[in-house]
Parts: C-alpha cells; structure tokens; sequence
C-alpha cells in the first residue's frame, strides 16, 4: 500500500503572515495523532519561512504554490527554486490550473519548472487534468496524457521517484475563474477511479510496472470531508489536493484522519 499524503493549496487566500502562523499552528496541533500520512500545505509566498519556523518540530510539511524554471534573474514576479529551498520548502506545486489556464502557463514551461525543481532535490506536485469541455468532447484521456509526457520529458525514473502526480479535474475545481458558467462538482468516485488508472497504466507503460505501482497518483477538486472517504477509498487514489477545506482545521483535518483511519497497514512515519 502507497502512503497517504493530504496537501492543503491555500491559493492566495491566507493575507497575513500573522493568519497563516495562526492556522498551520492549528492543523499542526490538531494532526498530532496523525502517524501514517504525510500532510503539507501550501502557504502564499510571504508567509513560507515564518510558517515553516513554527512548524518546524512537526511532521506538517510546506510547499510552494509555483516557482520559475530559471534560478535567478530579472523575472518580475516570479520567486526561485532556491529561495523555496531557503524558506524550507519540503515541495512545490507545478501545472496547477489557475497558472495554467488562468495565466496560460504551458506543458513546456511546466517542464523546465519540473526538470528545475528535480535537479535541486525539491519534490513536485505536479497537477494536470482536463476542462469541462474537453471531458464533453472525449479528450479526457488524451488531454491528461498529453500533459503528463510534456510535463515530465526527460525526467528519468529515479527522478520520478520525487514526483507525486495531482489529477485535479478542472471542472471539479472549487474556482468560478476557472469554470465560468459551469457548476462545479466534484469528480464522482467512478469519475475519479477511470482517470487515475488511465494515469497509472500510463506511467506503467512509459516507466514501468514498478515506479507504476510506486508513485502516488492523488486526486484535488472540492475534495472535502464529506466526500473523502469514498474518494480515498479508491485504489489508485493515494491522497488529496485540498484548496477551499484545507483553509480551517475543522475542514481540513477530518479529511486528514480518514486518511489516517485508512492506513491501518502502513508503517507509522518518522
Ligand atoms: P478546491 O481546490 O479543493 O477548492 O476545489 C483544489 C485545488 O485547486 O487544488
């Protein structure tokens, strides 16, 4: 059985420095118990060295939300992987859909941001996943895969070993940016179930039947305590991607002890 792992994406949600010291103190005292699942969040930028200074005695982790594919320069905007590395970034969020069809980020810059992150020993959360009109049109499969062989070219299977790979269905996405117009629901477990075998077939056939079984293929969009438990208790789903439940610890931690309770034959994490 593959670890758990529960990542909450706080987006740009979390203003302050002093609200983001506040929360991750909270889930981080609230997930105590927790032995077996691997759980980071994702703060805004101006807040990731101070959140990783009070969490630093825990097993909570911290991601970047993005980073630039080069380390440094004159890139208005953008922060390096060195300066996540220096916050004490354990991950980074890449291919996330707000930058990519908010901001029209591509597969190609996602990769160099893929290779770049690998080569410093930061792991990714690499998200990928289809639109609502692309489900409707019956490019689900093609979409996805064309995602994920123009985002992780020339990364080798060592390096795939640093990967987690994040099916977060557009459409599921609790973002009316995102999906104007549509409602927004969460991938049904069927739903949900199809999309992440066609993606661990599809790195069974390009990286083996091993790294296949190995790598943690987890699910994001309205994901939320509710709905959890017959998400995670499908094979192929190895853990969330939390952005709206991941923002109080009230919503965020049950999603965190189902997990738990589902990890009964895993070995408790050190
Ligand atoms: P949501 O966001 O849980 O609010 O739908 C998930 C994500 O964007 O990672």
């Amino acid at each position: 059985m593959r670890r758990f792992v529960i990542g909450g994406n706080w987006k740009m949600q979390v203003l302050t420095v002093d609200d983001a010291e506040k929360k991750a103190q909270t889930i981080a005292s609230t997930i105590e118990n927790i032995k077996r699942v691997e759980v980071f969040i994702a703060p805004p930028f101006n807040s990731l060295f101070n959140v990783k200074q009070i969490i630093a005695k825990t097993k909570l982790r911290i991601a970047g939300q993005n980073m630039h594919y080069i380390e440094q320069g004159a890139f208005t905007g953008q922060i390096s992987v060195l300066s996540l590395l220096d916050a004490g970034c354990n991950y980074v969020i890449l291919g996330h859909s707000e930058p990519r069809r908010i901001f029209g980020e591509s597969n190609q810059t996602i990769n160099l941001k893929v290779l770049k992150a690998l080569q410093h020993g930061l792991k990714v959360v690499l998200c990928i996943g289809e639109t609502a009109k692309e489900r409707e049109e019956g490019l689900t499969r093609e979409i996805n895969s064309s995602q994920l062989s123009e985002c992780l070219f020339g990364v080798s299977d060592e390096e795939l070993k640093k990967i987690i790979i994040a099916y977060e269905p557009v459409w599921a996405i609790n973002n009316p940016y995102l999906n104007p117009g549509i409602e927004i629901k969460p991938a049904t477990p069927t739903q949900a179930a199809s999309a992440h075998k066609m993606i661990r077939d599809w790195i069974r056939k390009e990286f083996g039947n091993p790294i296949g079984e190995w790598i943690r293929i987890i699910y994001g969009g309205s994901m939320s305590q509710s709905n959890a438990r017959e998400l995670l208790e499908i094979t192929d789903i190895d853990g969330g991607l939390i952005g709206g439940a991941s923002l109080t610890a009230e919503s965020f931690t049950p999603i965190i002890q189902i997990a738990e309770e589902l990890s009964k034959d895993i070995e408790e994490l050190r």
